[in-house]
Order: C-alpha cells, then structure tokens, then sequence
C-alpha cells in the first residue's frame, strides 16, 4: 500500500524524504513522488516505476529545502504514471495519500461546479482543490484541512503542506496508518517506523479522526472537530538495523534465517520454567475468561489466515473447544453467529489490515470479545482488540510473510496449552511435554536452515517449472496452502495447495511428468492415508517433491525428491515443514529473476479492502 513521509526540520528535506519512502518500499507501490519548498519555490516531481527512477529523474537538479513530503503509491484510482503518482497539488495546497476517498466522485463534481480544474484520475487530488477551496474562502491552514477532512469519506492518511505556510505540516489519520517521530529540532512522520528509526526511536502511533499540526520542534494534535488533545510519544526499543537486510541478499531470506531468534523471543518470559507451564498474564487471558468460552473464531488474511487454519487443528485438539476459521474479507459481509461466549481471535502482522479491522470491529458489535494475535506494537488491531497476545518476530519487511507466520503459530500454541490446562483438558503431564517441545523449536529450526543447499539443489531442478500441487493431509493441509501461496506470491509460478485426500475430486486430472508435486507427508494419523495419495500421483507420472520426517524406504521409493524434517511431536510438524517450503519458493523466485521482496502487485500492508 502507499507509503507517506513527511519531514521539517534544519536538514536537507530531500535525501530523508527518499530514504524514508525507500525503507517504506516493503510496503508495494508502483511509482513515486516528492514535493519540498525550496527557496526558488515548490518542486514537485513525480515518476511512475521505482524510487530509483525518480531518483534518476532528479539527479541533476538542485532541489534544497528543510520541508517536504514524499510518497510511494499502490494504484486504486487511476493506473500507475507520472501524472496520478503523488503529490498532488491545487494552487499553494499540496497532498499525499494512502487509503480511499469513497465519496469523491460527488466532491469532484462538487468542486468542478466551482470551477476547479483536475489533472489527474486519482481520488486524491479532491482533496488538494477542497484545502485550497477553503483557504481561498478565507480560512487559516489548519482550519482548511479541519474543514476538507469533515467533508470526506473513506479511509485516509494525509501529508498536506501549503506554500504560503512553510513552517509547518499537517499531518491527518482516518483508518490508515501515521506515526510521527519527534527528532532533535526536526519531526518526521511516516506511513511506517522504518522510515523514522534512523533519526529517532521516541515516536507517537496516531489515532483515528486525528489531526496534527507538526514543526520542527512541536507537535500539536486535535479531533476532527478541532478540540485539542494530549501529545504523548513512546521510546520504541527497536533499532534501524533490525529493518536492514544484514548482509543476506533479500529480506525474505534474512527473515526466514531469523525464525528461530523470532520465536524464541516469542516465547520469552511466557514460560515458567520451574513448573513447565505457560504464562499469558501479558494477554490478560484468565481463567474466568476461558471457561466462559464456547467457541473460537479466528479471522485472518493471507498467511495470517493460514496460521488460523493450522490454529483449528491446535486448538480443538487441545482444548476441545470448536474453532471456525474464516478470510476476513468474507467475515465482513457476512451475519456471523458470533456472541458473548465466542472469543474472535485476529491474527495480523502489521495490525493494519482493513478487512481484518473491519472483521474485528462486526465481532465486537454482535457481543465478541477479541484476541489479537500481532506483531506491531500499538497498531490500530492491537489498540482496539480486547486482549493482544504480541509475537515479538521484529520488524517483518518482505512482502512475503515467513517468521511472523511461524511467531504467529507459536502463539497459537502458547494459547492452546494454556487453555487445555485451564479448563484441565490437558493433564499437566502433557502440557509438560508440550512446553518441552516448543523450548526445543528453535534448535531444530537451526539444524533445518543449515540444509539450505539441498533445497537449492531440488530449486535448481524445478526452477523452471510454470504449475506445482501442493498436497497435505490433517495438520499438514494448511502447510501445503501456505507452501503454495508462498511459491505464486515471490515467482509468480501457478502453485495450487489441495487436501491431498481431495485430489481425485479434480486436481489428479492436472498431474503428469511436467507437474511437480510437493507433498508434506508428516508422520502421524494420516501418514499411511496420504502415502496413498503419493502412489496415486506415482501412478500419473506425476514428479514427486516430499517433505517428510518418515524417512524410510517406501516413502523413498516414491519421492523423485525428499527433503528429511526432524521429528516431532505431529501438532507441532508444521512449525518445521512449512521453512524448507519457504526456502523452497525463496530460491525457485531468486532463480527466475523476479523482484523477491517486492513482487508486482503485492503489498505489504493492505490497508484499504
Ligand atoms: C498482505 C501481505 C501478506 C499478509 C497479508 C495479511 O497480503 O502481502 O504477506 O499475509 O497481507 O497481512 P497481515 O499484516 O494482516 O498479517
């Protein structure tokens, strides 16, 4: 989604504009654009394609000035070119956006009557012709934006500057993301954080209908009806190079090395050693609270979404309690049976997904109370979520999402043994064994990382390959969905993940030499049931790709490869299986050329539906 950085201080705006919008990359765009106030006047530029194309765009020109904004857009309105790219600008006004205006087809229309003129097909530009409409009728900057931001509807975070007010930025929050980092005689806000580490860590999240009037020394904040409120910024202890690939080649793989540091400081000070019992005081999830609870909803997108369907085979398994699983776009629209005794548990990396927000926000209305499961402390999930149960994987910057998946199924596992042993569904002997087998996750990740070239070798072989089936069975079919999604996201190769015992319904028509089939055949209740489903595939011709901890001599004789995952405890395999999936699609995408880390068309954080 689009990534807005706005800077005043005693600097040069420009180079921390670009480098803000470059460590806002992650987040998808598809062209760029800058407008600072130099003292020849506003430069504005705008170039369709990558930053660096803009940077290419403007390399000879001097462009000096210590106020700016910059902006990364992902098209909605109007494809992507230099003349839809932000900023957009009527007279002295000018503007940068992320999210969706829903009502500007009346106010352009509106605007039009008056005589303004747009040069644009975006929703955006309404919003520079309202500031100027209303500061050409008299009113002050501040009050300008008061006044257009009343009259929109949709979702909006906004950067606005205005020539004839050089001293100052406004920056405005409705259901997109900003947060405002407050420097030494300088302010930078942002879409995200990465673009305002490197200057400071003490930083404030905006809360919806929020305004803020920013210099470079104060920071002034108020609600959509200009009624003052408290500024309060937080020290956030994460460092820049958290955010920076560290010598590995993509993010993505420097983030599917990092899983095992992920989850251990996921799992950090909520175990209790001495007894072998999990502890989420943190979560606020008592007893009181557990044995009101009939059912479990989880809602989710993307591999957030898979985590929650690997969580149903988790939970009920462990707590009887029944779970449903369901994308949060779909939950939206629907009239979900959920009430008092249904606790909605979102999982979400960024906290930011509008259909996951919007999911949240039904549930709560028709009685829910809400868990978050979430990796971005103080985002807009977390803050309105009853419980927030944190995954501490750090700052996740491929678009593809790896080590906050697994954090995510850790999480789900601490909750699961919790519950069990509350409502004393698990004997404090298998919960025991439970806490001992996540304390040994991270140690088994590192031995599986340390056979990245065998996974290389199988890429090599099937690099090429334009269709892949994905297959598994029980706990090991949302593995398989997640494989696959992984492999089409970063390379844009067909990859289809099936429940293996569903293929002689349809899929089976599709195998022959030419389809690579990639099995997670884990041992366990179904392990026989889908060696069957091998020799089937076997039978078509069908090249045979497994994942296994069954290393043995029939599973051999059937795989053309096999990759060996270490043993363990069945609901626990697809912590372990889905990495070497990760890898697998890591270096199939590597091998083919395409951009890893910021595939086309993806964002990182969809913050519009
Ligand atoms: C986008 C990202 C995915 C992510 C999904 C949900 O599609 O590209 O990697 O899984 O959004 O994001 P969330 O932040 O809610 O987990």
């Amino acid at each position: 989604m689009c990534g807005i950085v706005g800077y005043i201080g005693r600097r040069h705006a420009l180079p921390i504009i670009l480098d803000g919008l470059k460590r806002l990359e992650y987040r998808g765009y598809d062209s760029s654009g800058v407008a600072i106030i130099t003292d020849k006047g506003l430069s504005i530029k705008r170039k369709k394609g990558k930053i660096n194309d803009l940077i290419h765009h403007i390399e000879h020109e001097s462009i000096n000035g210590t106020t700016g904004l910059g902006h990364t857009r992902w098209a909605t309105h109007g494809k992507p070119s230099d003349e839809n790219a932000h900023p957009h600008r009527a007279g002295d006004v000018v503007v940068v956006h992320n999210g969706i205006i829903e009502n500007y087809t009346e106010l352009r229309a509106l605007l039009q009557e008056k005589g303004h003129h747009f040069k644009s097909e975006t929703d955006t530009e309404i919003i520079a012709h309202l500031v100027e409409d209303h500061l050409k009728s008299g009113a002050s900057f501040e009050d300008a934006v008061l006044a257009s931001v009343r009259q929109l509807r949709g979702s909006f975070a906004l950067g606005v500057l205005s020539v004839r007010n050089p001293d100052r930025l406004i920056a405005v929050r409705e259901a997109s993301p900003l947060v405002i980092g407050f420097g030494n005689n300088e302010t930078i806000f942002a879409s995200d954080m990465p673009a305002i580490l490197p200057y400071t860590n003490r930083m404030l999240f905006m809360l919806d209908g929020t305004i803020a009037v920013i210099t470079a020394d104060e920071v002034r904040l108020m609600d959509f009806n200009g009624a003052a409120l408290p500024v309060h910024p937080k020290q956030f202890d994460i460092s820049p190079a958290m955010a920076e690939k560290g010598g590995y080649k993509h993010f993505m793989q420097k983030e599917i090395f990092e899983q095992p540091q992920a989850i251990t400081d996921t799992l950090r000070d909520r175990l209790l050693f001495d007894t072998r019992d999990i502890d989420l005081k943190d979560a606020g999830i008592d007893h009181k609270l557990v044995h009101a609870l009939k059912r479990i909803n989880f809602v989710a997108c993307g591999t957030s979404y898979h985590a929650g369907l690997t969580g149903k085979y988790i939970i009920e398994e462990m707590t009887g309690i029944p779970v449903d699983v369901e994308v949060a776009s779909e939950f939206r629209y629907r009239t979900p049976l959920v009430s008092t005794d249904t606790l909605t548990v979102a999982i979400s990396q960024s906290g930011e997904t509008a259909d996951t927000l919007a999911a949240i926000r039904l549930a709560k209305k028709n009685g829910s109370r809400v868990l978050s499961i979430c990796n971005v402390i103080d985002s807009t999930l977390a803050r309105e979520s009853d419980h927030v149960l944190y995954t501490h994987a750090g700052p996740e910057i491929s678009v593809a999402s790896t080590k906050a998946f697994t954090s995510q199924l850790v999480s789900i596992y601490l909750l699961a043994i919790h519950i069990g042993r509350s409502l004393g569904r698990l004997s404090k002997q298998q919960a025991a064994s439970f806490f001992d087998t996540l304390v040994a996750i991270p140690a088994l990740l590192d031995t599986l990382l340390k056979q990245e070239d065998r996974i290389i070798a199988i890429a090599k072989q099937y690099a090429k390959h334009r269709d892949f089936l994905y297959l598994g069975r029980g706990i090991s079919y949302p593995v398989a969905l997640e494989g696959a999604l992984k492999l089409k996201e970063i390379s844009y190769i067909h990859a289809e993940g099936y429940p293996a015992g569903e293929i002689k319904h349809g899929p089976i028509a599709l195998v022959n030499e030419d389809m690579p089939v990639v099995f997670v055949a884990v041992q366990g209740r179904v392990y026989e049931k889908i060696k069957n489903n091998m020799e089937e595939v076997k039978a078509r011709d069908g090249r045979i790709i497994s994942f296994t901890n069954a290393d043995n001599a029939g599973i051999r004789d059937l795989s053309d490869e096999l990759f060996v995952l270490p043993a363990i405890d069945e609901l626990f395999t697809p912590i372990l299986s889905i990495v070497p999936l990760q890898l697998l699609a890591y270096h199939i995408a590597v091998m083919n050329g395409t951009d890893v880390d910021q595939p086309k068309n993806l964002a990182k954080s969809v913050t519009v539906e």
